[in-house]
């Protein structure tokens, strides 16, 4: 049986939305801005996705950019407010456990003299948000905050974070929405949030895909120059098959929207409580509540480590993680959990489960059988 419980790092694509792409590739290859039927017929396609996200978001569609994904949103949300606002002030405040797409561009602008602000965390990952009030000062012109962390499913208190917002008018909100847009409710307007970032693949849709929400009284400088599509935002020829393709994961995600998500927590929840009923010596290093989200759970197996662990679990085709995709390549310990304080034993032996619609009971069962089975073994093998 193969489960599949990397979701974070990415899903598996809807099959309406492999159809789409491949449709799209083969039969509707024209480019939107050529004048002819083949070039209309293009420009519908990136419009009607334009639309269904633009519903999904209770936006306009016409503040939706086209992207190539959460990284180059993140990319442009961050250095393209900066570079609108670096005359009205010189920092932006964001938290220490933000995706490695938003603390890079941070390092960057560092670089070039901007002040960058770091939240800390506490033992979940939840900021602390009294320090907002001690960082925000006349120069502040950015805060960008992740919605949902990739690592431990912590939710930002964002509406919260958005009051702080109001105070000042040069202030602009970005929030990487890249784990929560799909997976919790967002509506930009109402919560105040300026910027969002979105990826297509992390909601059953393409590689390669995604946007950011801009809201219309928001001017940011562009990353990409060319041919001035998405608004003069976001120069280059549309990828067609890829915003198609997105649009379509979109459509699916949020029709019986929270049928499919409370599936999900379900799922995860028998996880969780089947790991804590036959597993001790363990730290569930997420929130169990509503202050995580659905899908993700960050579970440290203690005295063995989480990559063994992995490789065990993949020999029975059940695929894990031990932190963000990004990060597990290189050889570092997880700067989330360090920044959440966990101990260097809960830090090795950290296991991050992320789950889908494509999950079931049964599956859990039999992850549940496998676990036991091999952090039993590792541990026996340890203690000799
Ligand atoms: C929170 C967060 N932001 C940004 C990204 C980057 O998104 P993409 O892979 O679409 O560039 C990821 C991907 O892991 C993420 O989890």
């Amino acid at each position: 049986m193969l489960v599949y419980l990397d979701n974070s790092a990415t899903t598996q694509p809807y099959k309406e939305v492999t159809q789409t792409v491949a449709e799209c590739l083969a039969h509707n290859y024209g480019n939107p801005s050529s004048l002819h039927r083949m070039g209309i017929k293009a420009e519908k396609a990136v419009k009607a996705a334009r639309k269904t996200i633009g519903d999904s978001l209770a936006v306009d569609e016409n503040e939706i950019i086209f992207t190539s994904g959460g990284t180059e949103s993140n990319n442009t949300a961050i250095f393209g407010a900066v570079n609108a606002l670096k005359r009205k002030g010189n920092r932006i405040i964001t938290s220490s456990i933000e995706h490695p797409a938003v603390l890079n561009v941070c390092k960057v602008l560092e670089e070039k003299g901007i002040d960058v602000k770091y939240l800390s965390v506490n033992d979940k990952g939840l900021i602390h948000i009294n320090e907002l009030e001690d960082y925000l000062n006349e120069e502040t012109i950015l805060i960008s905050m992740m919605h949902v962390n990739n690592e431990l499913g912590t939710i930002q208190p964002i509406e919260k974070i958005a009051q702080y917002k109001n105070k000042s008018e040069k202030l602009y909100f970005h929030v990487d929405g890249v784990q929560s847009y799909g997976k919790i409710d967002i509506c930009p307007k109402s919560m105040g949030i300026d910027m969002l970032s979105f990826s297509a693949h992390k909601l059953h849709g393409p590689k390669g895909s995604g946007g950011l929400y801009l809201d219309h009284q928001i001017h940011i400088q562009p990353l990409i120059f060319g041919g001035q599509q998405e608004y003069q935002l976001r120069s280059g020829t549309e990828n067609v098959p890829g915003i198609a393709g997105l649009g379509k994961a979109v459509e699916l995600t949020f029709s019986d929207f929270h049928n499919r998500i409370n599936k999900i927590r379900e799922i995860k929840a028998y996880l969780i409580q089947g790991i804590k009923k036959e597993i001790k010596d363990i730290r569930i290093n997420s929130y169990e509540d509503q202050r995580c989200a659905p899908h993700i759970a960050n579970i440290s197996f203690l005295g063995i480590r989480g990559e063994v662990l992995l490789h065990m679990l993949e020999q029975a085709e059940i695929y894990v993680s031990t932190g963000s995709a990004c990060s597990t390549k290189k050889k570092s310990q997880s700067y989330v959990l360090k920044a959440a304080g966990l101990s260097g034993e809960e830090i090795e032996g950290a296991v991050r489960f992320s789950f889908s619609e494509f999950n079931d009971i049964e599956q859990m069962d039999y992850v549940l059988e496998h676990l036991k089975k091999n952090v039993k073994g590792i541990r026996k093998i340890m203690r000799k």
